[in-house]
């Protein structure tokens, strides 16, 4: 892998890839990493200062008028080589979850941000992932090539959900979910890979305290899924584990 892109890794588990990518013996050569208020995100300000690699861009997903100038900015310090992986992290969970608590707003800024966002920042980042797909047009696919992670949920599961409830969670995963079999389809004859990953339950602010898995114990699995992602994870829903879930 030599460049990624990941957003909303001023917290959670966006962080906690930022951190743990920096630290592998064989880094990606280039992260971006966005946020959406660098002044505010201290401990990510911290790693760039550090590990030079680590570039940190301003994003608010929810401002989709400014992705075609943010791709420009990618583009400037990825350069030639393009983009490797994009790494579709940020997401939103409101607290309601019962049908009778369900409002408009919620459900409108929870598509916007999990939904919209992921499918519209793919759109604009495609060129730099054709181009660093086609310098490696002789590997398989994988994210040495070219890959997309869309990180979803077990709760966007249909098939495995067993409690109801969370409607604008669940409902924006689960789209979330068929727009990443839609681009697994779409692009694979350009050589980029879509995944959509499930991270397991963590603990982050959106995961809670009761959460059973660290951050870092769920990246180190989301890590080993992301090196070994091969033409079989193509859209898949995948566990942190590695382990396939069913739609
Ligand atoms: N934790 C879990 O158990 C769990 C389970 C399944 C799936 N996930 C998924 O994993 C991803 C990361 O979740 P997390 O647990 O790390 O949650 P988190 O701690 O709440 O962090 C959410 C991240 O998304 C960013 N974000 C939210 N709205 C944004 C917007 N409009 N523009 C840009 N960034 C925005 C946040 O930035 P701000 O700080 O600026 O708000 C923050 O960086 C999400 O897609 C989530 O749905 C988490």
């Amino acid at each position: 892998m030599r460049s990624i892109l990941a957003t909303g890794c001023n917290r959670g588990l966006g962080l906690g890839l930022i951190r743990r990518l920096v630290k592998e013996i064989n880094p990606p050569k280039t992260i971006v990493a966005t946020c959406r208020d660098i002044a505010k995100a201290k401990e990510l300000g911290e790693i760039a200062q550090i590990h030079k690699n680590v570039h940190i861009l301003e994003l608010d997903v929810q401002n989709v008028d400014k992705f075609s100038h943010f791709s420009k900015e990618v583009e400037r310090i990825v350069g030639d080589n393009g983009l490797n992986v994009l790494f579709n992290n940020a997401g939103y969970s409101p607290k309601s979850t019962r049908i009778n608590f369900v409002k408009a707003d919620q459900l409108t800024l929870t598509f916007a941000v999990n939904v919209a966002a992921p499918i519209l920042l793919t759109k604009v980042m495609l060129p730099l992932l054709k181009k660093a797909s086609a310098s490696k047009s002789s590997s398989p696919l994988g994210s040495e090539r070219a890959a997309i992670v869309n990180m979803s949920s077990v709760l966007g599961s249909i098939t495995l959900n067993k409690d109801g409830g969370l409607y604008a969670y669940r409902c924006s995963k689960a789209a979330l979910n068929m727009a990443t079999k839609s681009m697994s389809i779409d692009l694979k004859n350009d050589g980029i890979l879509v995944t959509a990953i499930h991270p397991g339950w963590v603990k982050t602010d959106m995961g809670g305290s009761n959460a059973p898995l660290t951050v870092d114990e769920s990246i180190t699995g989301i890590l080993k899924v992301l090196r070994g992602l091969s033409e079989e994870h193509n859209g898949r829903l995948v566990q942190w584990d590695g382990q396939y879930l069913a739609w």
